[in-house]
């Protein structure tokens, strides 16, 4: 029999989700949803994950679970195809973590690269490194196999995640036997898309920075951060000047998100971004017009999102049951990975009698 298809991904409830996460991964998990390929696909809200750098404010957390599933839903996450399930909720990934933690080594952990950056921005390499941020890859490894998960759509930042993960998978099967499945990562396949960086042209979206534009954000909002702070060329001075297109955020955006559809519709002076770029490139197109086409682009992308999401905020009710309901199908799927990893490590006492069996068998032997 073929290894039935499943995916698991998630995020981190710290914040509404921003257009890098849109190009990044919610668009793709639309497209898998619907592409029929699939047994099983799950959206885990890792609110205990984001626990682990929000200790002192929970309430941060709490107030943004609804946050991102209407982000979900106005993108077109559908729950009649996609399991939606909050991750505190599921006592078998606490389980599943300690366990995984003795199949691992800190200095391991010590050289994830994605955790290594993320210690720097947070400043814990001064204040102190909490035990359970260290320790989240593992929590994540517990996540991804407690779905049962082959397939794990993230950005690439998530690489290590993952790769933690296999070697967990591949040492835990090693020394039980046979029990986990063994993840794969997918990245975007468009390289733009893998890493949008914020208007500003700092490295990534983030709430912080004031960079991001936010799938709820209405029009204004949006034409306020192209025009007022997305960085361009800053030797493209007057319009005839030949302009640079490298480290222009107007060109990475739509490198990410332009199709030749949107030049006939909004700039029919070019068939396509190459023609564009090229014409940038040799002077004489103003950053004024190419960011108007980047909004024209953007809208007709967020306008669909934003119908969505306020049909959604009418209906707060049917957001909290479908969570809930998600929710309680996942505690069913990794109650029984659970189960499963503890019969294969011989610490299911309770799911029969054998281990009294087993003494019984001692005792007699001994008397012999
Ligand atoms: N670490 C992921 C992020 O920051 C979120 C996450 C938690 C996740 N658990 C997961 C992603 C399991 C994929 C699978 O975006």
């Amino acid at each position: 029999m073929a290894e039935k298809q499943i995916i698991l991904t998630g995020d981190r409830p710290t914040g509404r989700l921003h257009l890098g996460h849109y190009v990044g991964s919610l668009k793709r998990r639309v497209e898998l949803q619907n592409s029929g390929m699939f047994d099983e696909i799950n959206i885990m809200i890792a609110d205990d994950q984001a626990l682990t750098d929000n200790a002192d404010n929970p309430r941060k957390i709490r107030d943004n679970i609804i946050n991102v599933m209407l982000d979900y839903l106005s993108v077109g996450i559908d729950p009649s195809k996609t399991t939606i399930c909050v991750q505190s909720a599921l006592p078998a990934l606490h389980a599943l973590t300690f366990y995984y933690l003795n199949l691992v080594t800190t200095a391991r952990l010590s050289r994830n690269p994605t955790v290594k950056a993320e210690i720097q921005m947070r400043g814990f390499a001064d204040e102190g490194l909490p035990a359970g941020f260290f320790c989240y890859p593992v929590s994540q490894a517990a996540d991804i196999t407690a779905f049962n998960a082959n397939v794990v759509p993230v950005g690439e930042d998530q690489l290590p995640m993952i790769e933690q993960a296999r070697e967990i998978v591949e040492k835990f099967n090693n020394v039980y036997g046979e029990t986990l499945v063994l993840p794969k990562a997918m990245i975007p396949e468009n390289e733009m898309q893998r890493r949008l960086p914020g208007v500003d042209g700092k490295a990534k979206m983030s709430k912080s920075l004031g960079n991001c534009i936010y799938l709820s954000d209405d029009a204004k909002t949006v034409k306020k951060q192209v025009n007022g702070k997305m960085f361009t060329d800053p030797l493209h001075l007057k319009i005839e000047d030949p302009g640079h297109i490298e480290g222009n955020v107007v060109f990475t955006y739509l490198d990410a998100l332009c199709t030749d559809g949107h030049f006939a519709e909004y700039l029919p002076d070019y068939a396509n971004l190459e023609e564009m770029k090229a014409h940038y490139r040799r002077g004489g197109l103003g950053d004024g017009t190419c960011k108007k086409f980047l909004i024209n682009v953007m809208e007709e992308m967020l306008r669909p999102i934003r119908a969505e999401r306020a049909k959604w905020e009418a209906d707060i009710g049917s957001v909290y049951d479908i969570l809930r309901e998600g929710t309680a199908k996942a505690v069913e799927t990794t109650n029984e990975t659970l189960a499963r990893v503890r019969k294969a490590m011989r610490i299911d006492y309770f799911a029969d009698r054998s281990i009294e069996k087993e003494w019984e068998a001692l005792l007699k032997q001994a008397k012999q």
